[in-house]
């Protein structure tokens, strides 16, 4: 089975053209080197808010039945930043570990990491993971928490993902 993949950019400035969306792209050359096993993403890119985000997960996981959503920027503690109070209504399991790992990884390169109230949780057979809109965020985030990426997709009935271990060494308790 092909496992979808959306990435969801969230910005004011991306959305409304006002600079270029960096961090969609990082995501997706992440996995090219990661993952070994079939896969399509889906680029989208929506603006700050409650609802336009909210929306946007909700339609992603029910129409469009993503596997897993990874999902750059709003996680931060200025005025638009409503990532995570999107992520309050679409979720139905919180996985905080996700947040903590990210933000212990991103602490040991700059100490506004703390500043990110990224996290992850389940809605229906979708894994969402949320990360910072900075560039350099990327690879960190997702170095710190892939590993434990596919054996949660096989927990919640989502596609098998598999990874190069050279790259991304996916741990799986049960051999599945
Ligand atoms: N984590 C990593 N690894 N690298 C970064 O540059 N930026 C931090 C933090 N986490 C950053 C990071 C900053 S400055 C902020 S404000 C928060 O993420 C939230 O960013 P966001 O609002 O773009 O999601």
């Amino acid at each position: 089975m092909t496992a979808r993949i959306a990435i969801l950019t969230i910005s004011d400035r991306a959305s409304a053209g006002v600079y270029e969306d960096r961090s969609g792209p990082a995501i997706e050359a992440w996995l090219k080197a990661a993952l070994t096993s079939p896969y399509k993403t889906e680029r989208i890119v929506v603006p700050d808010g409650v609802d336009s985000v909210a929306e946007a997960l909700a339609a992603i996981c029910d129409e469009g039945s993503a596997d897993l959503v990874l999902t750059t920027g709003g996680t931060g503690p200025a005025p638009r930043d409503l990532t995570p109070e999107a992520m309050k209504r679409v979720m139905e399991k919180e996985l905080p570990g996700f947040g903590e790992a990210m933000r212990a990884a991103s602490l040991r390169e700059v100490a506004t990491a703390i500043l990110s109230r990224q996290t992850a949780g389940t809605r229906g057979r979708t894994l969402i993971v949320n990360m910072p809109g900075s560039p350099n965020a990327i690879r960190t985030c997702l170095d710190a928490v892939f590993p434990a990426i596919p054996y949660c997709l096989d927990l919640i009935g989502a596609a098998r993902i598999d990874t190069d271990p050279a790259i991304c060494a996916a741990f799986r308790p049960k051999a599945k």
